[in-house]
């Protein structure tokens, strides 16, 4: 019998599952109780863990397919294993890491690519004495919350993510940075998306949302500072604090999060991420509508790497 206890952290998200090492092959009865738990906390803790890059690719494969990273600029991957990517504020090959200041503004992970992640598994490595905490909040709750007339004006409403909207993208390598943008041009989603397990409706908004499509840009910012503002309101929201060890799984698909830096920068914060690949294909690019699938464009990334 299963050994697993799961107990909620937070009433919007989060809960803490005890009774399981992820170093070793999780049983068919183990994975079932965490992937329920998942979809019903969006965010689950596993603390205590300390697995090798191998363990934690293991574990998250249980949970999907693993995104490949060609979003990302390859500097800032795991040098033995692509599958992790590595978000440090250490320097890396003598220079500022490409992920030194990551996730600082509410986002859904890949949400400025075509197929924004299913989910993600984080897993702390170093971390400062104090802060460099993560929140997420629970989009579900965001969407069901809206008033009738608000929610009658964004159900067909479709909005243009852009990877430029990073904070702090511009205070990377130049390279870097480059790199992030060929790799992702503008890409259009619609504002509410329906689970592919649970079936239920949630708002994919964020801060890396440029402008909504049809509205004039002073339509679209008020909408947009509104939405933001409600989406992450502290009622929906899961504040963790990391210890070492910790492995914090979320449910990308209902939930958007933002990597606070409030903390001291001179300290290590390292975490490796395992991304799992959006199963739905929920968006289309906004500069070459007529042809540009994501094949197409991987492509054209690929002919000129
Ligand atoms: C992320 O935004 O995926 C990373 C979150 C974190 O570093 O806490």
């Amino acid at each position: 019998m299963s050994a697993i206890n799961i107990t909620p952290l937070g009433f919007a998200a989060g809960a803490q599952v005890t009774g399981v090492d992820l170093r070793k092959p999780l049983s068919n009865e183990d994975h079932s109780r965490i992937h329920e738990a998942w979809l019903e906390h969006i965010v689950l803790v596993f603390p205590e863990q300390d697995l090798t890059p191998e363990q934690q690719i293991e574990f998250s494969r249980r949970f999907g397919v693993l995104d490949a990273h060609e979003s990302q600029a390859p500097s800032t991957l795991h040098p033995d294993h692509r599958e992790i990517l590595v978000l440090t504020n250490k320097m890396v090959g003598g220079k500022k890491s490409g992920t030194y200041n990551s996730g600082r503004n509410w986002h859904t992970d890949l949400s400025y690519t075509s197929r924004p992640a299913k989910g993600a598994v984080l897993h702390c490595k170093e971390k400062p004495p104090v802060g460099g905490d993560t929140m997420w909040s629970n989009l579900y709750l965001a969407l069901e919350t809206l008033t009738p007339p608000i929610r009658g004006l964004i159900e067909n409403l479709e909005a243009l993510h852009d990877v430029s909207m990073i904070r702090g993208i511009e205070q990377r390598d130049p390279a870097d940075v480059a790199e992030m943008k060929r790799r992702n041009p503008p890409v259009i989603h619609p504002v509410v998306r329906t689970h592919p397990e649970t079936g239920r409706k949630s708002l994919l908004v964020n801060q890396r949302i440029r402008r909504f499509l049809g509205m004039s840009d002073e339509e679209s910012q008020s909408l947009l500072a509104m939405l933001n503002a409600h989406a992450t309101s502290p009622e929906f929201v899961y504040r963790h604090r990391w210890s070492l060890g910790d492995v914090v799984m979320w449910d990308n698909r209902c939930s958007c999060h933002v990597a606070l830096g409030d903390f001291d920068q001179t300290k290590p914060r390292v975490m490796f991420r395992c991304s799992l690949e959006g199963e739905i294909e929920t968006g289309r690019f906004a500069d070459n509508a007529a042809g540009a699938d994501r094949e197409s464009m991987l492509q054209a990334v690929a002919a000129v790497s």
